[in-house]
């Protein structure tokens, strides 16, 4: 028998990443990171409400009493749809968008309630992210001249060949030092590594991987997307201060468990959709042209696999008569 195809939510949740990116670019290079990121969570706030779902925010903007939206637990959608939970990041490069860098997005990733890892009082994350033809090549705990050598040769590269992303931070003075080492290339990027995650997995990146520590958070959202694009995330807790530690282990969670694409999203049924607010590498910023705003979207589902680009064009009159969002 053939299943009949249920409702695809990418497409309804690019809408309210669109409307995050359209409302946060104004703020594209202005110097204010907490103002660009305010305008990007009311404006997926209000989007979300209009939403047939009944989510529950499992990746936000941090707890309730210091995150008036979108904190986690926050009950999301109109509360009558399936059950869902849900990753936000609305800016996610929160300074890129302030200083106009590459690559600052506005992200959602969403799947069946029950079916998303919550990362608790964890911060940062040791993260590898590798595409489908290296999913099985890779060791968290190999030495990265290990890996390096593994990947290159999933992919049928040598290791002079391969761009490795790597967050540009202090505690990765010792991880560049082994790429550089090991006769790879490196792209260092100030923020965003959900992007370095996309990038990774994406053949028609020139990125072929992505190594380090970045955001929990950035790390499960990533997930959604690996999931239906394929590739392999490996990644483990990786508190970077006692306190952060402390609060992990007296949460009970085990900070050795290596997490993969499958234990940080369990199920097939979810969704990713990302928009780009400065113009990236991999999706375009948001442009204005007097009447309209143009924005580009990446939107993928888990199931199916299937990555879809949208760019739309916003009619900036018509919709400030009808939102409640300013554009
Ligand atoms: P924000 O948008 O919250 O500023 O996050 C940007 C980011 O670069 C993430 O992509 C990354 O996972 C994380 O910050 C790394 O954290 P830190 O800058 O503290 O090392």
């Amino acid at each position: 028998m053939v299943e009949a195809p249920e409702k695809n939510l990418a497409l309804d949740i690019v809408r309210i990443t669109e409307s995050a990116a359209l409302a946060s670019a104004r703020w594209l290079g202005r110097g204010a990171k907490e103002d660009g990121d305010g305008a990007a969570v009311d404006a997926m706030r209000v989007t979300f409400g209009t939403l047939h779902v009944k989510g529950r925010v499992i990746i936000g903007e941090g707890e309730k009493d210091n995150a008036p939206m979108l904190y986690n637990g926050e009950e999301v959608g109109v509360g009558d749809g399936p059950e869902l939970d849900v990753a936000v990041d609305p800016v996610e490069g929160t300074s890129l968008l302030a200083y106009g860098r590459p690559n600052a997005i506005s992200v959602i990733g969403v799947c069946p309630a029950g079916c998303m890892y919550n990362p608790g009082p964890s911060f940062y994350m040791q993260k590898l992210v590798v595409p489908r033809e290296a999913r099985n090549a890779v060791d968290l705990d190999a030495p990265v001249a290990d890996n390096l050598r593994a990947v290159a040769g999933a992919l049928g590269k040598k290791v002079q060949d391969l761009v490795i992303f790597v967050l540009d931070k202090p505690r990765h003075k010792q991880l560049i030092a082994d790429i550089r080492a090991a006769g790879a290339r490196i792209q260092l990027h100030t923020d965003g590594d959900v992007a370095g995650a996309l990038m990774a997995v994406d053949p028609r990146s020139e990125v072929d991987m992505m190594m380090g520590t970045g955001g929990t958070p950035e790390g499960v959202l990533s997930a959604c997307a690996i999931k239906g694009l394929g590739g392999q995330i490996l990644a483990r807790l990786d508190p970077q201060s006692y306190v952060e530690k402390e609060h992990i282990l007296e949460a009970g969670i085990d900070l050795r468990e290596v997490l993969t694409v499958d234990t940080l999203i369990r199920s097939e049924d979810c969704f990713f959709a990302g928009t780009g607010i400065s113009g990236g590498d991999f999706l375009r910023g948001v442009r204005y042209t007097g009447r309209h705003a143009i924005t580009h979207s990446m939107v993928i589902r888990g199931k199916t696999g299937t990555l879809r680009y949208i760019e739309s064009y916003h009619n900036l009159d018509r919709l400030s008569k009808i939102s409640a969002v300013p554009y």
